[in-house]
């Protein structure tokens, strides 16, 4: 929701107001108003809480203006942009008029009359005060928008430039039909360009089978979907699947799934080519995969050196159909190497401003190294309402479209608890069931079958 309303027929005052409210104001050219003010205000996006009208509106455009906006938002404050005085009774006499600005005043005159009248308008009992909640939504628009206008500086340049010539201006189109779908500046338009991804969609890809999941940041839920993944996977193929925590210093798969293994990635590295020996260390789940726990102590993993790991990848490749591997946060060496040897690259982040930037980093970076494993899956995961921040937002920060979505669940956090994978501790969890959508993009065979249901169920008990 934007706060603020503009309908003006200057394009510089617009170019100010922009600059100084962000994403808290939405724009509607004033050629609109020509077409009727229902026709401007059908470009409108939520309920506005104060309307600057002017400057260069006439007094019967203001007027009918006001009308249909009092009807349409009950309780909006008007705030006439105009710099002639002479006539200003009229004016007032003739309308509603909250506050008179002038075009000229400064934008820390504007800013308070804003804060000024918003607070009237509570106390007077014509609008709620805003919550906690749209005032974070708001400040997360704010930020999104400095995102954009950073990635994208042609795109939003003239708000930067101070001036907005008429060639950015979008011209109404005759007819009210055709004004409708035509946006504005400051209007989100319907439908959006494709961007320009970093990482475009995934083509046809290649067989999987070394499948590495990453995000640049902790607490995103890498093991989680690396868990699940392997779970899931190994449902099609039962002890054919072999996980590997190479979060080499604080990996916590076996935590995650209650085992106590009695080996870990600091033993396996050093094994060899022997396959039973190889076997022999790693650590089988009740759900049909095998886990390489990572190091039981931090400073073991030193005796891992990143070549080791993707020698062992190979190995590993080589005698179960999936690979899982989950890494440390970011691109450290045993990362890189995990995903040299990798045919798909699983990369989840949650929906806040500097994951995402962080993200699109590391996919730059993957872009530069040449590092981009042939099959992709972008996981957004934490996903819920209200976070100012929508998927399509998320994917046009991060430079990639977003394959899944997993809604913030509290059946993730209780199934980690119970040791046991999601998708297997409750199936009709919502986190599970887009998890499980995960794992069918690998392995499309993952169904969940009664009796896996069942039997699982069970034994999570
Ligand atoms: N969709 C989700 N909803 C709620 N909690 C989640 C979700 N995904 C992961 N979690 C929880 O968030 C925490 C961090 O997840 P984890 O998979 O360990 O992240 P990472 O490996 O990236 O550090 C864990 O407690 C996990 O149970
Ligand atoms: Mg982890």
């Amino acid at each position: 929701m934007t706060s603020y309303l503009l309908v003006s027929r200057s394009a510089e005052y617009e170019s100010r107001l922009r600059r100084l409210l962000g994403a808290r104001l939405q724009v509607v050219p004033g050629e609109y108003v020509t077409f009727g003010p229902d026709a401007a205000l059908r470009q409108v996006d939520g309920g506005p809480r104060i309307a600057l009208l002017g400057p260069l509106l006439s007094y019967e455009e203001t007027k009918a203006l006001i009308a249909e906006l009092s009807e349409r938002y009950p309780g909006i404050g008007f705030i006439v942009v105009r710099e002639q005085r002479s006539d200003l009774e009229d004016w007032v006499d003739g309308m509603e008029i909250h506050a008179v600005l002038s075009p000229e005043a400064s934008d820390s005159t504007t800013e308070s009359l804003l804060e000024r009248l918003d607070e009237w308008l509570v106390t007077s009992g014509r609008l709620r005060e805003r919550t906690q909640a749209e005032i974070d939504a708001e400040t997360r628009r704010d930020e999104i928008a400095d995102v954009f206008a950073m990635l994208a500086p042609g795109v939003r340049a003239e708000e930067s430039a101070g001036d907005v010539g008429d060639a950015v201006r979008v011209e109404p189109e005759q007819g009210e039909d055709e004004a409708e779908g035509t946006a504005g500046p400051g209007v989100e338009p319907e439908t959006e360009p494709e961007p320009d991804w970093v990482i475009p969609p995934m083509g046809r890809g290649i067989r999987s089978e070394v499948v590495v999941v990453a995000a640049p940041k902790g607490g995103q839920g890498k093991t989680t979907t690396a868990i699940n993944l392997s779970a899931g996977l190994a449902e099609v193929h039962p002890n054919s699947v072999v996980l590997v925590d190479a979060d080499v210093q604080f990996g916590d798969i076996a935590n995650a799934l209650d085992l106590r293994p009695q080996y870990s990635l600091a033993d396996v590295v050093g094994v060899g080519d022997d396959e039973v020996a190889m076997k022999a260390l790693l650590t089988r789940h009740d759900d049909d995969f095998f886990v390489v726990a990572a190091p039981p102590s931090p400073e073991l993993a030193d005796e891992i050196p990143p070549s080791e790991l993707g020698v062992l990848i190979r190995r590993l490749a080589t005698m179960f159909r999936y690979v899982v591997v989950d890494t440390t946060p970011g691109l450290g060496e045993h990362t890189l190497v995990a995903l040299e040897q990798a045919t798909d690259g699983v990369f989840v982040t949650n929906m806040t401003v500097p994951s995402l930037r962080a993200l699109r980093k590391e996919f730059e970076l993957l872009v530069d190294l040449d590092l981009v494993p042939s099959n992709r899956h972008v996981i957004l995961n934490f996903v819920e309402k209200n976070t100012g921040i929508l998927p399509k937002d998320a994917a046009r920060i991060i430079g990639a479209p977003i394959d899944v979505e997993v809604p913030r669940s509290i059946g993730a956090v209780l199934a980690s608890n119970a040791g046991v994978p999601l998708i297997h501790n409750d199936v009709r969890d919502p986190a599970a069931k887009a998890i499980r959508t995960a794992v069918q993009r690998i392995e499309p065979a993952a169904v969940p079958t009664r009796k896996r249901i069942h039997r699982k169920a069970r034994a999570a008990q």
